[in-house]
């Protein structure tokens, strides 16, 4: 499925980057992110969850073209060092396009650097390094050993370690310190570091005692503008023969607070039905995708105390919320003690449940936050 070429009918694309043909703007932090990485700095990119810190930077990567080897790594699933390891070396195996027979010869001294085998992955046919089991010793070594390849690889190296905020919970000791100084000492490589929780990634790189403390260039990735969304939302539908009004346009925008997933997902969904500007349809939709993600709501219920969901709740009842401790929001809403929703507010936050935006609490998913204040 991996290099099946991408035949794209609907224009409102939901997961990944096709081409600058489907994305909105981000020409500025393109443009900053291609002037930091000509000029050697490295880079950590965040916003909120969905926003499109992602997609953006396969976009860099997309035209960044030839000019650089560019390997993308997802931490997401990384729970130890080890585990960071393993996911760059397994990307830079895809990157060049090592097969199990050009393998050996090509990049025999990562191999050997990694200490580690070459096997073939069962499901996808793909050659894939696995390190021995109980190698606890090397972890360090192993990295060190694929940065040094990569610095002696002809090209500029760039590397995204998306969902960076991954090695706070690595239980090795000195995650941070260690990996500040690996990178720091690379010349022939430049970083992109991106996370979505703003306070993980600030934990990481602005707390003043962190080892990346002022290390990298930061770039804060907001809404995209409101005007600029409209205009490529009404283009989109009328260059497949259809038509949305301004109005309902930003209908869609406000109502999705300008996210970006959200927003393209609601005209995802309208592009599929061939929208022609009818509002009965405009607001079906709507509850149509509200409906179709109710059992994952209902299970949010499960898993939440009853202050909890009580205080979620209340919150999209109220759309944004800059005091929840005030009297009268708390009485509006038969919550309990200042205390309990204090411990409720934070668990919440944590979970990233609510969000904390500019002193406003607002339910972070906001197709939950919709269907929440509806049902
Ligand atoms: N500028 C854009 N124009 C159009 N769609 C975008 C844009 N940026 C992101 N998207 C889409 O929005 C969704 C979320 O983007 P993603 O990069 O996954 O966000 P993040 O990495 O911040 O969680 C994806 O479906 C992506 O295709
Ligand atoms: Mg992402």
């Amino acid at each position: 499925m991996h290099n099946a070429k991408r035949i794209i009918m609907n224009p409102f694309i939901v997961s990944g980057f096709a081409g600058a043909g489907y994305f909105c703007n981000r020409k500025s932090e393109l443009a900053k992110l291609k002037e930091a990485f000509r000029n050697g700095r490295n880079v950590t990119l965040y916003s909120l969850r969905r926003m499109g810190k992602s997609s953006l930077v396969k976009y860099l990567f997309s035209s960044l073209g030839k000019e650089a080897d560019c390997i993308y790594v997802d931490l997401f699933p990384a729970a130890a060092l080890q585990d960071l390891t393993l996911l760059l070396a397994n990307a830079v195996t895809r990157h060049f396009g090592f097969t199990v027979k050009t393998f050996p010869k090509k990049i025999a001294a990562l191999l050997r650097a990694v200490n580690a085998s070459l096997s073939v992955d069962p499901y996808t046919g793909k050659p894939e390094i696995k390190f021995g089991i109980g190698d606890a010793r090397g972890k360090q070594e192993n990295l060190e050993g694929i940065l040094s390849y990569l610095e002696k690889s002809g090209k500029k190296v760039l590397i995204a370690f998306d969902e960076f905020q991954s090695i706070l919970r690595f239980p090795e000791k000195n995650t941070e310190s260690m990996l500040r100084s690996l990178f720091q000492n690379c010349r022939n490589i430049n970083f992109i570091f991106c996370g979505s929780s703003r306070g993980m990634m600030e934990a990481i790189f602005n707390d003043a005692a962190g080892p990346f403390y002022r290390s990298t260039q930061h770039l804060y990735l907001g809404e995209i503008s409101r005007e600029d969304y409209k205009s490529f939302i009404t283009g989109k539908f009328r260059a497949g023969g259809m038509k949305i009004e301004e109005k309902q346009a930003e209908f869609v925008l406000d109502t999705c607070r300008c996210h970006t997933y959200y927003v393209q997902y609601f005209c995802n969904r309208l592009y599929s039905k061939r929208f022609r500007g009818n509002d009965r349809m405009l607001y079906d939709t709507l509850e149509e995708i509200l409906l179709e993600n109710q059992p994952v709501y209902n299970n949010y219920r499960n898993l939440l105390t009853d202050t909890q969901w009580r205080l979620v709740k209340a919150v999209a009842k109220e759309g944004s919320v800059e005091k929840p401790l005030a009297a009268e929001f708390v009485n509006r809403y038969g919550l309990k003690s200042p205390s309990s929703i204090q411990r409720a507010l934070a668990s919440l936050l944590e979970k990233e449940i609510l969000l904390n935006n500019n002193g406003k609490y607002l339910v972070y998913d906001v197709f939950f936050s919709l269907w929440l204040k509806k049902y």
